[in-house]
């Protein structure tokens, strides 16, 4: 069976947990090595990805190609724009023919259908790197983070404040597979997917829906931010001010835990969805989170090819 990565359930808790043991242990062997130098035991010799990109990416698109490199492999970038895709040929003969040169494919488009499409009619490997739906790529560098900086999945109280957004519905089916709760501080109209909700909650989550930011970030000991007009969405002075009593600033940060941290996936808007003060602050680890897209896209390469 071909493993396809669209979404962390297609993984499940168990080969998660793998991933980070694997991201851990990778990291630490190559720390210090020039960033292009393979790993040693280069695991995926002579394995080539495509990158195929219908929205604009920095660090999926440099961790993705790295992540090749340093496991002896090779990736090649394409903007679908510049491919026959973008000019209406079908995705399931774009899966088809690129199943014949390459070795694996990673998408970001708009519509999760088009990785579903693709998954369907490839015989490699599909990773989901940014849906309107979900972003679980981002999540293994996020939990890895959390890991790293001395904290245990299990019963971990993580809250998001902000858009219902691609993000936060791979935290919360994260959630459910490695049992952690999320409390999320969000207005009316704007909560996350309710299937991934109600999936979570199955798995043992706590999944809890605040309109009141405070009480959604009270005790928390990771706190996580995000745009509040995703890539593709219709902005607006309107959503923006909906958002703005979501904002995470040094108050908001009080009312978790003192030694609470703060992520954010990147690309930020300082003064909107959160202050300087706290992106740029001691609590913020998101320059380890954006490093760690590349070890946690090893870890899910590897897992994708079978070697996890
Ligand atoms: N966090 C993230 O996916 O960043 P890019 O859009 O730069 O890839
Ligand atoms: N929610 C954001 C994430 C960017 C990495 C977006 O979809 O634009």
């Amino acid at each position: 069976m071909t493993r396809h990565f669209l979404n962390l359930s297609d993984a499940g808790g168990d080969a998660i947990a793998a991933m980070l043991a694997d991201a851990i242990d990778r990291k630490a062997l190559r720390k210090g090595w020039p960033k292009g130098k393979p790993d040693a035991d280069r695991p995926l010799d002579g394995h080539v990805l495509a990158m195929i990109f219908e929205k604009s990416s920095t660090r999926t698109r440099f961790s993705f190609e790295m992540a090749m490199r340093q496991l002896g492999g090779s990736a090649i970038v394409a903007d679908a724009g510049s491919m026959q895709l973008g000019r209406g040929e079908t995705v399931a003969d774009t899966a088809q023919v690129l199943s014949r040169y390459v070795d694996a494919i990673m998408l970001r488009t708009d519509g999760h259908d088009n990785v579903e499409e693709m998954a369907r009619h490839a015989s490699v490997p599909v990773i989901n790197a940014l849906t309107d739906l979900s972003h679980p790529c981002q999540i293994v560098a996020d939990l890895l983070t959390i890991v790293e900086h001395g904290k245990a999945l299990p019963g971990l109280q993580l809250a998001w404040l902000g858009d219902g957004n691609n993000v936060l519905n791979s935290i919360v089916e994260a959630a459910g597979l490695m049992q952690f709760d999320v409390r999320i501080g969000c207005p009316e109209g704007y909560d996350p997917d309710e299937g991934f909700i109600g999936r979570a909650r199955q798995g043992g989550a706590k999944i809890s829906i605040h309109r009141d930011a405070a009480e959604a970030a009270a005790g928390a000991d990771i706190i996580v931010a995000d745009t509040w007009i995703s890539m593709g969405q219709e902005g607006g002075e309107a959503k923006m001010a909906d958002m703005s009593p979501y904002q995470v600033d040094a108050a908001l940060m009080g009312q978790a835990k003192p030694d609470a941290l703060f992520l954010h996936c990147l690309p930020a808007h300082r003064g909107e969805e959160v202050t300087p003060a706290v992106i740029d602050g001691p609590q913020s680890v998101i320059f380890d989170e954006a490093e760690n897209r590349l070890h946690a896209q090893k870890s899910i390469l590897r897992w994708v090819f079978g070697q996890l």
